[in-house]
């Protein structure tokens, strides 16, 4: 079993997935998001997790965050590919684009965000200069240009609170620390992930311009939504060409 997929808003199942098993996993940090579900995606494994679960019912702040990464150690997946939804701040990435960042700043708060807690063992301190994995990276880029979508390559993901949207001024001062995209789930997954020694990669799907980006606009949930399911059929492309080469 070796590439896992968390999906976001837009992605709560994966089409073509022949479901084998479902596997509920007790975690000594509560229970995951949903039971694994693990099955063939054109021919190979891939095991598959709804990060805000089945009906979408786990807003970002409140999602296991530990739990889903150690369920997915534990299982023994070798790669985690992270799909969510993100509002575009810089020019380069307007909804309906995919970028495949790698860099991020994290402005959440009040998340529980290690394993390494007081009596688990000594203090650890990851390396988190890079936090993308950069063979996931470039494997990611390369099935999208097989695929045909056209993909970005970087960027700096900036992750938020949640679950309410930024105002202006927020975005207005991310764009100023040299964020490119905004979400609220990438971290702490990532650093997680990163502390598991899971290779893990992120497939941003933008779904609309940040607040005040456009004209000063506000954000559309309608938008959202229309923008999302539209990039997420990207997605599914590029999971298709993905496959074979994370879990040969
Ligand atoms: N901000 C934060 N998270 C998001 C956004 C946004 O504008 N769009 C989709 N997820």
């Amino acid at each position: 079993m070796s590439l896992a997929i968390i999906g976001g808003t837009g992605l709560t199942a994966l089409e073509g997935l022949e479901i084998t098993r479902r596997e509920v996993v007790r975690t000594p940090f509560g229970e995951p998001s949903t039971p694994l579900i693990h099955g063939r995606f054109r021919g190979y494994d891939v095991t598959f997790l709804a990060r805000h679960g089945y009906g979408h019912n786990i807003p970002p702040h409140q999602v296991n965050y530990r739990a889903n990464i150690w369920a997915l150690r534990h299982v023994g997946v070798q790669q985690v590919l992270a799909v969510a939804a993100v509002g575009g701040i810089t020019e380069a990435y307007g909804p309906r684009k995919i970028a495949i960042p790698d860099q991020i700043i994290d402005y959440t708060h009040s998340r529980t965000m290690t394993f390494f807690e007081q009596d688990v063992g000594p203090v650890t301190h990851i390396d988190f200069t890079y936090p993308y994995d950069a063979e996931l990276r470039a494997w990611l880029l390369r099935a999208a240009a097989e695929a045909g979508v056209e993909a970005v390559d970087g960027g700096t993901y900036g992750a938020t609170q949640g679950p309410r949207l930024e105002t202006a001024a927020e975005i207005q001062r991310m764009r100023r620390d040299g964020c490119d995209l905004v979400g609220m789930t990438g971290m702490p997954e990532a650093a997680l992930a990163r502390e598991a020694e899971l290779p893990y990669a992120h497939c941003a799907v933008v779904a609309n311009w940040a607040a005040g980006i456009e004209d000063g606009g506000t954000v559309s949930m309608e938008e959202i939504r229309e923008h999302l399911t539209y990039g997420m059929e990207s997605v599914r492309k590029i999971i298709a060409s993905l496959a074979p080469r994370v879990t040969a």
